[in-house]
């Protein structure tokens, strides 16, 4: 009998520690970041019903970076309709449509490329097109540095939260 409960006590203790296991630690992907506030604030936003492991938290991510990519071009086109009057001004949100776009290549492209191969655990190609993205999000914000509106902001988020997703698949890639 006692024998019986040591080895209940056991497997207790070994049920545990395998789930502490998959519970990922925030911190440490965090702290990898560019900007580890805006990460620590991305990844305690997780509803409750989304999983605390990597790759539920991965997903996640890009559910919130799909979101955010689709309100940049929503507020892209507006400020293309409100610049109609400063061609200069209109020139700039134009490349960055381009840039964020519906084309292949924008970081839409990129982002419903990315859903993708997360789904086929693709981990590593998930990783090239974080990297991708962020070079064409730079490109828009570098084209006027003066830009007032609040396209540099959304732009900022939507690097920051690819920057924080790109750590998690990298630790996915090296599990796997
Ligand atoms: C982008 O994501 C961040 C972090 O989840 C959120 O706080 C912000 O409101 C989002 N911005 C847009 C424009 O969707």
């Amino acid at each position: 009998m006692v024998r019986f409960s040591i080895l209940v006590v056991v497997f207790l203790l070994f049920v545990a520690s395998s789930y502490a296991d998959h519970d990922v630690d925030v911190q440490s992907i965090c702290k990898q970041a560019n900007d580890p506030s805006f990460c620590l604030v991305l990844l305690k936003s997780k509803p409750n019903g989304v999983g605390g492991d990597l790759k539920s938290l991965a997903q996640y991510t890009l559910n919130v970076l799909h979101t955010n990519t689709s309100n940049t071009l929503t507020l892209i086109n507006k400020l293309i309709a409100q610049s109609g009057s400063d061609p200069k001004k209109q020139n700039h949100y134009k490349d960055c449509l381009a840039l964020f776009g519906v084309e292949y290549k924008g970081v839409l492209g990129y982002v419903l490329d990315s859903l993708k191969q997360f789904k086929n655990s693709k981990f590593n190609q998930v990783g090239v097109d974080m990297v991708y993205l962020r070079f064409h999000v730079d490109d828009c914000i570098s084209g006027d540095p003066s830009d007032t509106s609040l396209l540099p902001k959304y732009g900022n988020d939507v690097r920051n939260i690819a920057d924080t997703t790109l750590i998690m698949t990298n630790m996915l890639v090296r599990r796997s």
